[in-house]
């Protein structure tokens, strides 16, 4: 029947938009978006820490070439001490986000 298919339809729809929502709002995952998000983020540093990844590296300077490099993690945890920091986990979260947000500022062939 014609309503019933419509009915199921939004409600197909709204599931869809519900489950969307759900996804919004979750705790962050892992990737490039959360890297970035961490990069500007001075909790990554110790007590009285001021400073973050971008105050060093604006907007990723300096890092476009950080993707070929085999110990990023390595790299990313000795900038965390500099700032007084945990040194993150490898498998940790937030340490792929950073390695996902480095490896994003990869230059395009078209850029450069
Ligand atoms: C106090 C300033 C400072 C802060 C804060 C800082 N860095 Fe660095 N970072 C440097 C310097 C200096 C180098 C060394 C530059 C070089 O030798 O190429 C470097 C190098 C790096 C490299 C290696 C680049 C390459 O080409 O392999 C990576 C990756 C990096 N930083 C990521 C980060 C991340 C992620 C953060 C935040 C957790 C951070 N840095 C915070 C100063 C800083």
């Amino acid at each position: 029947m014609k309503m019933n298919r419509t009915m199921m339809g939004a409600a197909a729809l709204f599931a869809a938009l519900a489950g969307l929502g759900g996804y919004v709002a979750a705790a962050e995952t892992t990737s490039a978006i959360y890297g970035k998000k961490l990069f500007g983020d001075p909790a990554l540093g110790g007590p009285g820490n001021t400073k973050s990844c971008n105050s060093c590296h604006p907007s990723g300077k300096g890092l476009d070439n950080a993707w070929k490099n085999v110990k990023l993690g390595e790299k990313i945890n000795n900038c965390i001490g500099a700032m007084k920091g945990k040194a993150l986990p490898m498998d940790s979260k937030e340490m792929r986000s950073l390695v996902l947000y480095m490896q994003s500022l990869k230059p395009t062939s078209s850029g450069y």
